[in-house]
């Protein structure tokens, strides 16, 4: 990598309170436990609260990582969302964060890779702070997709959850750990696998794309699960390569929270054991942005990242998007 060596320095993560079991799914749509939990792993996921959007669940995230990172948000010099569930079209949900956060008139914008959004947020930080442009920015992935989701959908409503992930980036002052490696790539031939067709240009909000359930979700599962499994493989000897590492120099990896089935296929591809491997999908489900943000906190704070340990982060998301990260801790 060029220029100057970027670190995360702290992270925090916010999950809100209300869960949804598999048993409560089972009162509201034609699936069961036993299903949701062996073709996807996922157990429970928590939503957020009617009145709760985008920019209230990375607030909490944020001023977690803040407290951790020990600075104000006086200190930040960007701060970037990762999300698609915005609070509204416009303005950027990273404006409505800067002013929450009593952050200074710092550049503030989302920004939209789907799953991939928080690998995606930190490898454009890196960008200005390894180019010596800023030195302390906040990326956040913020996503409240039970409110795009179809709770008649069975194909969606299983799996999809609310989280917001934090984390702030600096400069890395004594040069030694930092970001090694990063591969970033996107195919939007497989664009229509999975979105949400209304309220954008293409759709306009109408009586019509109301009453057809345009808003909400919708998803090629099956197909998606194909290339997930063989687009996260490749991006993850991508990486590996770029940092002229191989699987063996990796002390853990991070994937993202889609389907318990994908992450055996790309860990077993890669030849890592799977205890290696951190999965939050059980009590959290798929958070898209969120997800790598959320388990990255939690594999911090239960001690599961020790000091100059390699960490893989993979993600998969609609777009369709997909990325990959090397950093040393
Ligand atoms: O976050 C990044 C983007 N998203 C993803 O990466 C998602 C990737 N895809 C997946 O995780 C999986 O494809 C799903 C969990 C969405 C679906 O699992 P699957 O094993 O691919 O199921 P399927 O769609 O092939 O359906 C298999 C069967 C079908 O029944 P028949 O035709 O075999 O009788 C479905 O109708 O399972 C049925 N089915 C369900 N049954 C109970 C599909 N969804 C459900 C459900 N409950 N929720």
């Amino acid at each position: 990598m060029k220029g100057r060596k970027t670190k995360i320095i702290s992270t925090g993560s916010y999950i809100p309170e209300m869960v949804i079991t598999n048993a409560d799914l089972e009162k509201m749509v034609d699936t069961s436990d036993e299903w949701i939990s062996t073709r996807t792993g996922i157990k429970r996921r928590h939503i957020a609260k009617k009145e709760e959007a985008a920019s209230d669940l990375a607030y909490h995230a944020s001023i977690k990582a803040l407290e951790k990172a020990g600075i104000s948000a006086r200190e930040l010099d960007m701060i970037i969302v990762a999300t698609i569930t915005p609070d509204m079209l416009f303005p950027a949900t990273a404006c409505i964060l800067q002013d929450k956060l009593g952050a200074r008139r710092i550049p503030a914008f989302d920004l939209e890779a789907a799953c991939s959004g928080f690998l995606y947020g930190i490898s454009v930080a890196n960008q200005f702070i390894s180019s010596g442009t800023y030195e302390t920015i906040l990326v956040v992935a913020s996503e409240t997709l039970s409110k795009i989701i179809d709770w008649k959908d069975r194909n969606t409503c299983v799996i999809f959850a609310d989280g917001a992930g934090a984390a702030v980036l600096r400069s890395s002052s004594d040069d030694t750990g930092g970001i090694i490696s990063i591969y970033l790539g996107a195919d939007g031939g497989g664009a229509e696998l999975v979105g949400v067709p209304a309220g954008g240009s293409r759709m306009p909000a109408s009586i019509e794309t109301i009453k057809g359930r345009q808003h909400y979700m919708k998803m090629k599962g099956n197909e998606l699960f194909k290339r997930a499994v063989k687009v996260m493989t490749e991006a993850v000897e991508k990486v590996l390569e770029m940092g002229n590492l191989t699987y063996k120099d990796i002390d853990f990896f991070i994937p993202h929270q889609a389907n318990i089935r994908i992450i055996q296929a790309v860990t077993k591809r890669i030849n890592l054991p799977m205890d290696k491997v951190y999965v939050n999908l059980h009590e959290c489900g798929n958070m898209s942005a969120a997800s790598i943000a959320v388990a990255l906190d939690q594999a911090l704070d239960e001690g599961k990242i020790k000091k100059k340990d390699k960490i893989l982060l993979a993600s998969f998301g609609g777009g369709l998007t997909w990325a990959s990260m090397v950093i040393e801790w």
